[in-house]
């Protein structure tokens, strides 16, 4: 179980409003694409669901707990660029995933349980096309090669909801494609939540089971910091209904 449920939240930078009542049910193992302009919200959203900001008011919980004020490792998340350690090789990487999983004040693992986890995270390495790469640095990885080793580093934690911040958008199109490819029956094997924030509004209908759009719904042109974004499209892309996509009516799957 991993269902994200988001109540009457506000976000306020100073006199800034960022999001104003929000109030957001996530199932657990949905997908969820989360589109909308630049500014309005959706990396602090992200943020809040993986503990590094807090509501200004409102309340989150996961599972019906509050959601910890801190990062831990049932929630992983991959960013952009960069999240990816250079000083340690690809099995270096993923291996701190799980050995942040499982000991957490240490960040180590000894003996057997450390000869498990090199197993688990070879396996992984390969599940994300990187096993001829194991042991070199992200340094001398493509930025495709990066995100792939980025997303196997959030797997190794094992976590019940994964945060994806605009994950492919520096990539070109086919190495997009290509992570499309990777990470959709990932998914549906691993069974997580996921949070994915993309421009790409094909990327978010072809990966998403659902697609939210952030925007503003009002403009004050004298403060343009009064009103924050709400939830201004939800669409559920399983439900047995026609849904428009894009111009199109599509029926969902039986
Ligand atoms: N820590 C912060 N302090 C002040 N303002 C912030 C902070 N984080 C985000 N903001 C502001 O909140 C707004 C939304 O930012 P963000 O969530 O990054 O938008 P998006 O990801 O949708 O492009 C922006 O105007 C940004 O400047
Ligand atoms: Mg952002």
């Amino acid at each position: 179980m991993s269902a994200i449920s988001v109540r009457d939240v506000w976000v306020e930078f100073g006199d800034q409003i960022v999001i104003e009542n929000l109030n957001l049910d996530i199932a657990s193992g949905s997908f969820v694409s989360v589109v909308g302009p630049s500014g309005c919200g959706k990396s602090t959203f992200l943020r809040m669901v993986l503990g590094q900001d807090r509501p200004t008011r409102g309340s989150m919980t996961l599972d019906g707990k509050p959601l910890p004020d801190e990062p831990g490792a049932d929630r992983g998340v991959v960013f952009q660029r960069y999240s990816v350690f250079p000083h340690l090789t690809v099995l270096g990487n993923v291996l701190s995933g799980y050995e942040f999983a499982q000991s957490p004040l240490l960040g180590k693992l000894f003996g057997a349980k450390r000869r498990a986890a090199i197993e688990k995270a070879e396996e992984l390495i390969v599940a994300v096309g990187l096993g001829a790469h194991r042991d070199k640095y992200p340094s001398a990885l493509s930025g495709g090669m990066q995100q792939r080793l980025a997303i196997a580093q959030a797997l190794a934690k094992d976590p019940k909801v994964l945060l994806l911040d605009e994950p492919f958008g520096a990539l070109d199109p086919g190495t997009r494609a290509q992570m499309h490819a990777l990470l959709k029956p990932l998914w549906a094997r691993l069974g997580m939540t996921v949070i994915m924030v993309t421009h790409d509004l094909k990327e978010a209908f072809t990966l998403g089971t659902r697609v939210i759009a952030f925007d503003k719904t009002r403009h004050d042109p004298q403060a343009p910091g009064r009103f924050g974004a709400r939830i201004t499209y939800d669409l559920d892309l399983t439900r047995d209904v026609a849904v428009p996509v894009l111009g199109f009516e599509k029926r969902a799957a039986e």
